[in-house]
């Protein structure tokens, strides 16, 4: 039995999960998180104090690294040696951190056949950089969600605030350019649009009408 698949790429702040969280939930898929695992890897290189730039111990550090997904009510879980990490990964650091591993091709091959594994065995909705044109390149269906630099900085600023964490705009704004600009321009699987994919600015739409959008879409 064959399984559909969505795959929706784009960059840093663009809405991707909360987009593909409400699509599982509508259409009954599971979400596959992919910058998740790639936070995991990055949590245990600054757990043990490897530099992001120590490619050798990087190299290293992965054969000890063993990273697995469950679902417990809908919600994906990852298991960095089976320890469940979900609330250590969520920090700009590791984001930082996982933005600057994720271009070493041990980090990659690392995760690439778990992520493929994944869509062999239910219909899934996966998000990430490189999900189109690299993880399922035969995905029933391929979004590109983007929005300006502007939005996506204001977005996260109103996250943050509404969490009553002091932010800047500015600084947000540099970081958001910093991680498109790292993302865009590694050798190994950049973000880019999948020449078959459906670009979406979500600039000036509510998530209801992106949604509404992607179910509008599919092709079952
Ligand atoms: O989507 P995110 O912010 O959780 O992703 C964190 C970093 O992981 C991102 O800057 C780049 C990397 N990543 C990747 O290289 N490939 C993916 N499929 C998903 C994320």
């Amino acid at each position: 039995m064959s399984y559909y698949s969505i795959a929706i790429d784009g960059p840093a702040g663009a809405g991707k999960s909360t987009i593909a969280k409400s699509l599982a939930n509508k259409l009954g898929f599971i979400y596959v998180d992919t910058g998740a695992m790639y936070r995991a890897i990055s949590l245990y290189f600054i757990r043990n104090n490897i530099d992001a730039l120590d490619t050798k111990s990087i190299k290293e550090a992965c054969k000890d690294i063993d990273i697995t997904i469950e679902y417990k009510n809908g919600e994906q879980i990852v298991l960095l040696n089976k320890e469940n990490v979900n609330s250590f990964i969520r920090t700009e650091a590791i984001g930082k951190m996982a933005s600057t591993t994720s271009a070493y091709s041990d980090v990659r091959i690392k995760l690439l056949e778990l992520q493929r594994n994944l869509a062999k065995t239910s219909n899934v909705i996966m998000d990430g950089r490189d999900i189109g044109t690299c993880v399922l390149p035969n995905a029933n269906l391929k979004i590109y969600l983007t929005a300006s630099v502007e939005e996506r900085a204001l977005r996260r600023y109103n996250e943050l605030k509404t969490k009553n964490i002091e932010c800047n705009l500015e600084q947000i704004m540099k970081d958001i350019e910093d991680r498109d600009y790292a993302d865009m321009n590694r050798d190994m699987s950049p973000l880019k649009q999948s020449e078959d994919a459906i670009l979406i600015d979500s600039s000036t739409m509510t998530i209801y009408e992106v949604v509404d959008k992607i179910i509008e879409l599919t092709t079952f």
